[in-house]
């Protein structure tokens, strides 16, 4: 019997993926460029298994059925390009090519156009949970070539994580790209929220003065609200975790985040399409200014701006952060959807937001109960622009502003950054507001450099120049926008 789908890569993604593959009834061949650990795979994680291993690419596509599905689980990048290289002349027109790493969409959209012309089938796949995600059920995104889906539907469908109500977290994104490019936007979501647990943690130990079994039993509490994710959860468990002294292991741990890429693409491609997608922006310039640990070190030396305590009612302070946690979350996956609408539609990708949101609602980094109701939200009223303009997420905005404001001002009165958190509200403030500042300008571009400006008693579209010095000319500068 040939082997339903064969995986290249043998990290612990690759692995993962393929014992999950393996439960669900397929067969699958399992291969590595470093081919002994073909071997060490067969015969240990994979050992007593259906899971059959390749010697070499060709003998990885011989044991394949047609049309014949390989998976890349390989570092993304030129390692990618380089497999697709050796595997093109061993397949056969109507074959599926897969790539389940964390590529860059625009690749995606190259590899697409140039195997789609050799009559490959490619799919480039965003896959989220992590390692136990992969072996237990992740979140799949898949895009590319609609052709390849109902071939690569029951497997994927099968593997990855399922809803409350046994709906799979994996449906078609779109074509070329669009199945990493929401995948990238889900990791920039991921920084998001990750930086406003821990703006709402920092708020707790450095302002409340609370301990760490506190702080865990609030972020247990919380895991029971709205707020109810996987990241609030693992954020409970990282705050009891105890080193082998008995001290908070996270105190000891330093405080320079890494990164990888994606959520600096996302903010990338919000400049690009000129979306204010300014919290996860926020989040990762606040890992940019983590890394600058000597600096910040010698700085609080010389600059005097300490954290002043905050007084008040612990347990009042407790529940206003809460508010602003959620009305913060609210408002960076309204920015996340409004990138997604823009690319959808500048693309052509058609993209089904409702779905979105239910691919990311299990098996995902940001698996939440939240995502349950933005699905609800974009089921309702799929031309949604704002996501807290949906019912549901108003109500939640509304009753939050006012301990949110709360929040946000007693952080920049006591001295705590706060990026997120407070850019989630400048935006909700701007969002909201009929007339913004941005009359003065224009009339300040069209003073210093005729850059023209529409007026408020005339209609859209007709552009005025006005010579503000007497000096300056009648003439105007082209018009043109970014
Ligand atoms: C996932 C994650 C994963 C990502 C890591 C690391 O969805 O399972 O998003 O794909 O690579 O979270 O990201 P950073 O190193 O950039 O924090």
């Amino acid at each position: 019997m040939k082997a339903d789908i064969g995986v290249i890569g043998l990290a612990v993604m690759g692995q993962n993926l393929i014992l999950n593959m393996n439960d669900n009834g397929f067969k699958v061949v399992a291969y590595n460029r470093t081919v002994s650990k073909v071997d060490e795979f067969l015969n240990g994680p994979a050992k007593g298994t259906n899971i059959v291993g390749a010697t070499s690419l060709q003998d990885l596509v011989d044991q394949l059925e047609r049309p014949r599905k390989v998976m890349l689980m390989v570092r993304a990048g030129g390692v990618v390009d380089q497999f697709i290289d050796n595997l093109v002349p061993l397949l056969e027109e109507g074959d599926i090519i897969i790539d389940g790493g964390n590529t860059n969409y625009p690749d995606t959209n190259r590899r697409y156009a140039e195997l789609r012309e050799k009559g490959i089938r490619y799919v480039g796949a965003g896959v989220s949970g992590g390692e136990e995600g992969a072996r237990f059920g992740p979140s799949i995104m898949p895009g590319g070539d609609p052709e390849a889906w109902p071939h690569v539907k029951p497997i994927f469908q099968a593997i990855s994580a399922k809803t409350e109500q046994g709906e799979a977290c994996c449906d078609w994104v779109g074509k070329e790209g669009a199945g990493h490019f929401v995948k990238m936007v889900h990791n920039g979501i991921e920084y998001g929220d990750m930086q406003l647990i821990s703006e709402a943690y920092h708020f707790m130990k450095e302002g409340l003065g609370m301990s760490h079994d506190e702080m865990q039993q609030i972020f247990a509490e919380w895991n029971k609200t709205e707020l109810d994710s996987y990241l609030i959860e693992i954020t409970a468990d990282i705050l009891g975790y105890k080193d082998e002294d008995g001290a908070p292991l996270v105190e000891k741990i330093l405080d320079t985040a890494g990164q990888k890429g994606t959520g600096k693409w996302t903010g990338i491609n919000a400049l690009e399409h000129g979306i204010p997608l300014t919290l996860i922006t926020d989040s990762v310039f606040a890992r940019c200014l983590s890394s600058l640990k000597d600096q910040r070190v010698e700085a609080e030396k010389l600059f005097n701006n300490p954290i002043s305590s905050i007084d008040g009612d612990k347990a009042q302070w407790v529940d206003a952060l809460r508010q602003a946690l959620l009305a913060s979350k609210i408002i960076s996956y309204a920015q996340g959807f409004m990138l997604i609408r823009e690319a959808s539609e500048e693309n052509g990708w058609d993209l089904n937001y409702g779905n979105v949101a239910l691919m990311w609602r299990g098996g995902c980094i940001i698996r939440s109960a939240f995502l349950g109701n933005i699905r609800d939200a974009f089921e309702a009223n799929p031309e949604l622009a704002f996501l807290g303009l949906d019912p549901y997420f108003k109500e939640i905005l509304e009753n939050c502003l006012p301990a949110w404001r709360q929040v946000v001002a007693k952080s920049f009165e006591s001295g705590l950054p706060m990026p997120c958190m407070s850019s989630a509200l400048t935006f909700l403030n701007g969002y909201t507001t009929a007339r913004l500042p941005a009359n003065m300008l224009q009339a300040q571009r069209d003073y210093f450099g005729a850059h023209t400006y529409e007026r408020t008693d005339k209609p859209r579209g007709e552009f005025f120049h006005t010579n503000w010095t007497g000096k300056g000319g009648d003439i105007s500068s082209t018009t043109y926008d970014v």
